[in-house]
C-alpha cells in the first residue's frame, strides 16, 4: 500500500464520509452468503464494520476469494464509505477491491460455547475477540491516566530491578532463580528500592511486575502481576491516603471519559468513585466484620472471605488503616498512640472486591527497623543496604503498592483477576 492510499481503521468510518474511497486491512469476523451479495464482517484494532462485496462490482476473482475466505484471514479491502440502516453501526464500505494477504486455516479453535479450558490454552487467539481487545484497551488507558496524574504531581518515574535478594514482603512467596553461582529472587515489590530513591528523588513512581509464589486459587491472585508503586519523602499515612484517593479517582474519571466505545462493547455503564474516601481502623473493621457474624478475632489478618463481606457493606472504595503487626510486613511503623497496631493501610474496593492497594508510613528510625527485622525473624545482614536508608538522613516517609490487575478487574467488574491480563499467570498456568 502507497502512503497516499486512505487507510483508515473501521472506528474512523462513519456517516459523514459517505462516498469517501478508503483501504480498510483487517481480519474476517464474520462471513454470511446472499446470493450475489456477501457480508463480511471485518474485525480491526479499532472494532468491527460491516463489508459489502457486490458481485457486480468486483472482478470474478475477487468475488470467488470473498466466497471462500475463512474466519480470521488477514485481508485489505477497498471501497466507498456507505450509510446503510441495517448494517449494525448504521454504515458500511461497499468493496471495489478485495484481496487476502493470508489465508486462515479452516479449524479456528475459538468458537461458540467451547470451556474456559480451551479459551485459557488459546489465549493467543482469544485475545482478538472485541470484549478482550476493550478490557486491554481500558488497562492500557487506566495505566496512561495513572502515569498522567504522577507526572503532574511531580513524582519521577523510576525503574527498579526485578532480579533481588532480600524479599520485601515475607520469604513465604519468593520465587528463586539461580544467579550464575548464587541464588536470588523475583521481586515481590520495588518498595525498598524507592525509600532509596526518595531520598534522592524525594517522590518516585514505577509500574512493573511484582512476583509472588502463592499457590492461592483465588479470582483475585496471579503469580506475576503489574503494580503502580509510589514512595514519598516527608510523606505521612494520610498524605499517602489522599495521593492514592486522587490518584484513583482521576484514573477512574479518565476511563469514564475515554473509553466509552469499550465500556459499551463491554456492556458496561461505568459509574467513577468519588473522593473522600472512607477511613475506617482495623479494629472497626473486626467489630464491622463480628457483627456480621464472621468469626474472627482481633490480630488475624483479613483473608479473601473478610474482606468480600466488608466490602460488600460499601458502595464506594474505602480505606482500612492501623492494622496489627503481625498482620503485615516487617517495616511498618507503630503508631505512635499504640504500639499494638502500625501506621498501616489498605484501599478495598467496594461491593465485594476487596483490596486493590496496600502500603502506609514506613519505620524510619535505624533502632527501630533492626529490632523489627530480628523480630520477624529476618537477617539484618540480608537488609544492610536498606538498613542505611536509616543511617544517613533518614526522614518520616510513605508509600504504596496498587495492583493494576486487581483495580481492572473491579472497575469492569470481571469475574477472575486473568481476564485482566494479556497473558494471565497463575499457579498452574504459564503457557501461552
Ligand atoms: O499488599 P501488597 O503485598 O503490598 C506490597 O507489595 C507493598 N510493598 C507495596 C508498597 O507499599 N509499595 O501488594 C500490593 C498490591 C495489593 O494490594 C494487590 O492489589 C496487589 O498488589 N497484589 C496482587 N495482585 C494480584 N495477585 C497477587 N498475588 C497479588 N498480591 C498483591
Ligand atoms: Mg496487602
Amino acid at each position: 500500500m502507497t502512503n497516499n492510499e486512505a487507510q483508515m481503521h473501521s472506528l474512523d468510518i462513519k456517516k459523514e464520509l459517505e462516498g469517501k474511497l478508503v483501504t480498510l486491512r483487517g481480519w474476517v469476523y464474520a462471513k454470511r452468503l446472499h446470493g450475489k451479495l456477501i457480508f463480511i464482517t471485518l474485525r480491526d484494532s479499532a472494532g468491527l464494520i460491516q463489508i459489502t462485496i457486490n458481485k457486480e462490482k468486483v472482478t470474478e476473482e475477487e468475488f470467488d476469494q470473498a466466497k471462500d475466505v475463512t474466519i480470521e484471514s488477514s485481508v485489505t479491502i477497498k471501497g466507498h464509505i456507505s450509510s446503510d440502516l441495517r448494517a449494525p453501526r448504521g454504515v458500511e464500505v461497499q468493496c471495489n477491491s478485495f484481496n487476502i494477504n493470508s489465508m486462515a486455516h479452516t479449524d479456528y479453535p475459538i468458537r461458540l460455547g467451547v470451556g474456559k479450558e480451551i479459551l485459557l490454552d488459546k489465549r493467543h487467539l482469544q485475545i482478538r475477540s472485541p470484549k478482550v481487545a476493550a478490557i486491554l484497551k481500558i488497562r492500557g488507558a487506566y495505566i496512561n491516566l495513572v502515569r498522567e496524574w504522577l507526572n503532574a504531581h511531580r513524582f519521577k518515574e523510576v525503574t527498579c530491578p526485578i532480579f533481588i535478594t532480600a524479599a520485601c514482603e515475607g520469604g513465604a512467596t519468593l520465587f528463586q532463580v539461580k544467579y550464575f553461582k548464587k541464588r536470588a529472587f523475583l521481586s515481590q515489590s520495588v518498595q525498598l528500592y524507592q525509600e532509596a530513591a526518595i531520598m534522592s528523588l524525594e517522590k518516585v513512581y514505577s509500574i512493573e511486575p511484582s512476583f509472588r509464589a502463592e499457590l492461592s486459587r483465588t479470582r483475585r491472585h496471579l503469580t506475576e502481576f503489574w503494580q503502580v508503586e509510589a514512595e514519598a519523602a516527608n510523606a505521612t499515612l494520610e498524605d499517602i491516603m489522599k495521593i492514592q484517593e486522587q490518584m484513583l479517582t482521576y484514573a477512574c474519571k479518565g476511563v469514564a471519559e475515554k473509553c466509552k466505545e469499550e465500556l459499551k462493547t463491554l456492556g458496561l455503564i461505568y459509574n467513577p468513585p468519588k473522593t473522600p474516601f472512607l477511613r475506617i481502623t482495623y479494629n472497626e473493621a473486626i467489630k464491622k466484620l463480628q457483627n456480621l457474624d464472621v468469626k474472627i478475632t482481633w490480630g488475624s489478618d483479613f483473608g479473601a472471605y473478610e474482606e468480600r463481606v466488608l466490602s460488600k457493606q460499601f458502595k464506594n472504595p474505602f480505606f482500612v488503616i492501623k492494622y496489627p503487626k503481625k498482620c503485615k510486613a516487617f517495616y511498618h511503623e507503630p503508631d505512635p498512640k499504640n504500639s499494638d497496631v502500625t501506621l498501616s493501610v489498605d484501599l478495598l474496593a467496594p461491593e465485594g472486591f476487596g483490596e486493590i492497594s496496600g502500603g502506609g508510613q514506613r519505620i524510619s528510625d535505624y533502632d527501630l527497623l533492626i529490632q523489627n527485622i530480628e523480630e520477624f525473624g529476618l537477617n539484618p545482614s540480608d537488609y544492610e543496604w536498606y538498613i542505611d536508608l536509616r543511617k544517613y538522613g533518614s526522614v518520616v516517609h510513605s508509600g504504596f503498592g496498587m495492583g493494576i490487575e486487581r483495580v481492572i478487574r473491579w472497575i469492569l467488574k470481571l469475574p477472575h483477576i486473568r481476564d485482566a491480563c494479556l497473558f494471565p499467570r497463575t499457579p498452574v498456568r504459564v503457557y501461552p
